[in-house]
């Protein structure tokens, strides 16, 4: 296992570019199962988690190629409708393969995918979709087993607007026969360049980037050619790391256009940010403002930036409170911040932040991909040595981030743990 050697107090300066987004990427891979022809995805980030996908899908008989941030994929062999416990284990989105498999096989089987450190995690947003959609769908032996004659349009509620569920169903329904309206669907900026793909492939979709989405099946999709949007989160992540050390950087490639929620609360809190250029900005600050924080689906504030504004407003003059109301579990990060020096209080789904002078070096350990950032950004503001561990977490996520932060002038390094 991996860890980050980090020694801090540090300041970042200079230039970083944002990389294509995993949660993006990860779907529009598992869209190429509707599809005979090929699918070729640029800007994809080099990750743990879409060589998973790939690995999925040639599992499943489809051919996944990288070349540099490229991805050709052909699924015009898929001889198999499984997917199996041990790839779903280690990368809960596997379930995305669910509703393209329905669409193109019209039966599938994709081990449930447990629970993971931030919540328990249900799916049965993806289930009950998938039976409004005319499929039997039964739980036999840790899988989902699902088949259909051929999936028929329907009408979708999603009880809250969940992003991996509005995707699955939305490509289970670009071949089904006849109309599907999903209602209270999730809007995340992810499911928009999804439903742009699908579009480019020839699918009817309306409503893209609203709560109503309407599909109207059609026989066949084609290939395309498609460049993923940049990683909000990770841009996100890379602002918030300026701020908590005080810096001034210039950030590349930030789709802005997504951010807005996390560009306000990071000015809220003192950040400064000068947009350049429709993606490109300079942020930074030196001052840090307590606020309140309360996750919500998007437009709101998202959860995956909660960890990272944890991190900063525990610098902050005063106390912050921050709710998270997506996931049960998200705080993990709260106890290994506090072994840094933070002063947070954790009561149900709340944390007080009482904001502190400094962090102070310590060995922490990773619990999920956005608790591992947090961590980082903690430890780079720290003083003296902090030891990240079990990076393997945040390896899922950030692509090179040790890379990017060294050239900001970083002293961070990968070593063994
Ligand atoms: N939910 C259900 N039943 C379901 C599905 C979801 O009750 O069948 C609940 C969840 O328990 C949660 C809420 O609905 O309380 C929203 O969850 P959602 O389904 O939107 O989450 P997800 O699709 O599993 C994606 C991202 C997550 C991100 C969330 C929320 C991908 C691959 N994952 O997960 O990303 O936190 O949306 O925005 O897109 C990350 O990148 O670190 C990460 C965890």
């Amino acid at each position: 296992m991996d860890k980050f050697v980090i020694e801090g107090p540090n300041s970042l300066k200079g230039e970083v570019t944002v990389s294509g987004s995993k949660n993006a990427s990860l779907p529009m891979m598992a869209a190429a199962i509707l599809t005979t022809e090929d699918v070729i995805l640029h800007n994809v980030p080099d990750l743990k988690d879409i060589a998973t996908m790939c690995k999925l899908l040639v599992e499943l008989g489809c051919r996944c190629k990288r070349e540099d941030k490229t991805i050709v994929i052909n699924c015009s062999n898929l001889d198999s409708n499984k997917a199996p416990y041990e790839l779903v284990k280690t990368m809960r989105a596997s379930i995305l393969v669910l509703g393209p498999l329905m669409a193109r096989l019209h039966n599938a089987e994709v081990s449930l995918p447990g629970g993971c450190a931030i919540g328990v995690r249900p799916v049965n947003f993806h289930i009950d979709g998938l039976r409004a959609l005319s499929a039997d769908v039964k739980i036999e032996n840790g899988y989902i087993v699902s088949t259909a004659k051929k999936l028929k349009g329907g009408s979708i509620y999603f009880d809250i607007p969940s992003v991996t569920g509005t995707e699955n169903l939305m490509m289970a329904a670009t071949l089904a026969d006849g109309e599907t309206v999903m209602k209270n669907a999730a809007k995340e900026p992810e499911v928009v360049d999804l439903a742009k793909m699908l579009i480019m492939m020839g699918a009817k979709i309306d409503g893209i980037g609203d709560s109503i989405i309407r599909i109207d099946g059609v026989d066949k999709l084609s290939g395309v050619e498609y460049t993923v949007m940049n990683d909000r989160i990770e841009a996100g992540t890379l602002m918030v790391a300026a701020l908590a050390t005080s810096s001034e950087v210039t950030i590349k490639g930030m789709p802005i256009y997504a951010m807005d929620a996390i560009v306000d609360k990071f000015k809220e809190i003192g950040g400064k940010i000068e947009i350049i250029d429709k993606d490109v900005a300079v942020v930074g600050g030196k001052t840090i403002k307590p606020t309140i924080i309360s996750t919500a689906v998007y437009p709101g504030f998202p959860t995956d930036m909660q960890a990272q504004f944890m991190a900063v407003l525990s610098l902050a003059d005063g106390s912050s409170i921050i709710k998270e109301t997506i996931f049960e579990n998200r705080f993990m990060h709260a106890a290994e911040l506090n072994r840094l020096g933070a002063n947070i209080v954790i009561s149900g789904n709340e944390a007080v932040v009482n904001g502190v002078d400094r962090f102070v070096g310590a060995t922490v350990m990773a619990t999920d991909l956005r608790a591992s950032a947090s961590l980082v950004i903690a430890g780079l503001a720290a003083e003296g040595k902090t030891e990240v561990l079990r990076i393997y977490h945040l390896d899922r996520g950030y692509e090179k981030l040790e890379e990017k932060l060294s050239n900001l002038g970083a002293v961070i390094r990968r070593e063994k743990e």
